[in-house]
Order: structure tokens, then sequence, then C-alpha cells
């Protein structure tokens, strides 16, 4: 018996026949390969010549070879998570686009080549919160005005049919004019240059291939690092016109935000914050995020102080003059305010898949009060 091998051996190498079931030229070895099918990763597409890639199927399940293309694009591609039951009716579209690049001159944070943020992990997120010299306090300014222009410029191309992807590369390319790192791409593996959340996303929406649609409501996250600090900022925008319900939401949740900042000053309560914000959430049937809080921010991303947006929390500290942190409540339409998680462990949504609203700034305690130094015109 030969073995496996001398047979292989003596097989000519590799010739796939045209693939065409109709082929007039008795399927013949094939060198043209179908590019789509290449694309979408369907391998052994090859034909003789133009005609076989027309007409080439005739089984029950596909009419034509196109089809076999349609087929693809809409079960494996649009729906990576098969197995996992969606809260609302927001649906990811793969695939991500290839990874953006940042060019070498421009200083990234500790964590943009493996991920990992090394200096905030040491830190522990514990122990007592940084007041800024006024140098820093100049660079919390500078990075956190950078900030808002991107956003201003990434919120003035929303509009129906552009995807969130094409907002990344929007913001992508702002920040590297500005000489700055996109903060949130790689931080812990979050794989784009911004978080856009929509509709029933509470926050952290990865940027795929899905087309903003008229009705729908996007946050918009951006974060830079410049000159060695972040400065962090997000808002909620309509797409077109919107119902009046998710109107009234997207300004509950700005007034939300608003309200707390008015009682930011040295002496004050971090715990204090979510007293403002529930009962202005709850009065408008809305409900406040338990899950994600604002953050401490300075030549870290994320640090001291933790800061619930909800009542009766048991925040530490009060707020010192020279102290830089983000209040950014997340609000919910009615009473749940539990998140879940997509299977692509970053996207947490409404369990009930109703819409839910952000507003964020990045700001810094002075003598008698706060400066929001992501403060929009
Ligand atoms: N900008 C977000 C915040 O307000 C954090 C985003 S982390 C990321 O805290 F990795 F998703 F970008
Ligand atoms: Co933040
Ligand atoms: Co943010």
């Amino acid at each position: 018996m030969p073995t496996d091998a001398s047979t292989a051996a003596k097989s000519p190498p590799h010739v796939i026949t045209c693939q065409s079931d109709n082929c007039p030229n008795g399927k013949p070895p094939a060198r043209l390969e179908c590019p789509t099918c290449h694309k979408l990763g369907i391998t052994g597409s090859f034909f003789c010549e133009q005609a076989c890639f027309r007409e080439n199927c005739e089984c029950t399940l596909f009419k034509s070879h196109k089809q076999i293309h349609e087929f693809v694009k809409a079960s494996a591609i649009t729906n990576p998570f098969p197995s996992y039951r969606f809260t609302g009716s927001l649906r990811p579209v793969y695939p991500l686009s290839p990874r953006r690049v940042v060019p070498d001159h421009i200083p990234r944070p500790d964590y943009a080549e493996d991920s990992i943020p090394h200096s905030e992990l040491k830190s522990g997120y514990s122990g007592s919160i940084k007041i800024l010299t006024k140098q820093e306090q100049e660079g919390m300014r500078a990075v956190s005005r950078l900030a808002r222009e991107v956003l201003d410029i990434a919120a003035s191309h929303i509009r129906p049919a552009i995807t969130t992807d094409e907002i990344d590369a929007i913001v992508h390319e702002a920040c590297i004019e500005r000489g700055a790192y996109p903060s949130p791409l790689n931080y812990r593996r979050f794989p784009k240059s911004v978080c856009t959340s929509v509709n029933e996303v509470i926050c952290h929406g990865i940027p795929d291939q899905r087309k903003l649609v008229e009705g729908d409501i996007i946050n918009l996250d951006v974060t830079l690092y410049h000159n060695g600090f972040h400065g962090d900022v997000n808002a909620t925008y309509p797409v077109g016109e919107i119902s009046e319900e998710s109107r009234k939401l997207i300004d509950t949740t700005r007034r939300c935000l608003d309200e707390a900042i008015k009682i930011c000053k040295p002496g004050a309560f971090f715990r204090d914050l979510g007293k403002v914000i529930e009962p202005i959430a709850q009065k408008s049937g809305c409900s406040v995020v338990r899950q994600y809080t604002g953050h401490g921010i300075h030549r870290l991303f994320h640090c001291v102080p933790n800061i619930p947006h909800y009542a009766k929390n048991k925040a530490v500290g009060q707020m010192k003059e020279g102290m830089c942190f983000t209040i950014e409540p997340m609000i919910n339409l009615g009473n749940r305010h539990d998140a879940e998680h997509w299977p692509d462990d970053w996207t947490a949504v409404t369990v009930d898949g109703n819409r839910s609203a952000q507003f964020e700034e990045t700001l810094l305690v002075t003598a008698d009060g706060v400066e929001v130094l992501t403060r929009g015109p």
C-alpha cells in the first residue's frame, strides 16, 4: 500500500477546478478567484472564466453566487455574538476596522503598548487625592481644552448614515493633529480611539460599521493624553429628529451634571454630588447608573476620588483647591439602573433595552469654586 505522502506527491499540487455548476468548459482548472469571497473569508471560490461567476449555483440554498456573499455578510459578519440575547434593538456591525496607528512622535500613556495601565494599578485606586501644582493645573487646562475641541469636531459630523467607525477616524486624526494620544486606544484593551454609545448603550460603546439612523441618540466620550495629562469629556447628541422622550432624557441628564457642578468648591463632600443628581433624575422618571462613576484624573486616566452619581453613597473625601476629577452621570429612562455587558466585554447596556444618556466634564477645584476645564462654547 502506498503511504498518503506518496499518493499526495503524485497528484498535481493544489488544482482547483472551476466551481461553476453550469461551467460550459467542463470544469477545467480555475485560476480566477472571486474577490468578494476572498474578502469575506470564503475560500476555494475559483472559476475558469468571467461568465462562470454569474450563474454558478443550482443548489436549493442559493440562487446565485452573489447570494452567497449576501448570506455571509448578513449572518456571520453582522452578528459577532450569535448566542447573546440582546436587551434592546441595537446590534453591533462587524468587522471592526483595523487598529489605528499613532505616529511615533506623539507621547503615549504607559498602557499604549501592552494595554495595562501600570501606573494606575500601582496607585491601587486608593490613597490621598492629588493636589496639582499651578504648572500641573496648566497642563490639565491645556489637555481639557483640546478634548473639548475634538469632541465638538466629532459631534459636528453626526448625521444619519455616518458609521461610528467613521466618527472614530475623525477623533483619531483630530487628536494626532493636536499632538495628543487618544486615551481610550488600547486602555485595558479597548480597541478604538473614542467611545460611541448609541441608544440603550450606557457607556463604552465600541465604534463599528453601524450607520446612525434618524431618531438615534449617541454619546461621544473623548479623552486625550497630552503633555503627560488626560482630559476627559462627553456629551449625548440627537441624530436628526428624535422623540420627545429621548429629548427629555438628554435634557435631564445635562441638568443632573450642571446642578452637581454648582455645589463644587473647597470643603464640599464628594458623597454629596449623588444627593443632587438622583432626585433630578427620579423626578423625570429616570434612574441613575450605579456601576460606573466619576473619577480623579490628571497624569492617570482614572484614580481617586471615586465619585458615585447616586444618593446615599459612601464616597470618601472632600474637595480641596487644586484637585481634578470628572462628574459623568449616566441616566436611564425608567426605573432600572443596572447594566449588563455585550460579549465584547466593554459595551454596557441597560437590562431592559431602555435608552440611556450621559454628560461628562473634567473639573478643577479653585479657591472659591470650580473651573470646568472642558467647558463647551
Ligand atoms: N472616558 C471614559 C470615562 O469617562 C473611560 C473610557 S475607558 C475606554 O471614564 F477604554 F473605554 F476608553
Ligand atoms: Co471619565
Ligand atoms: Co469619559
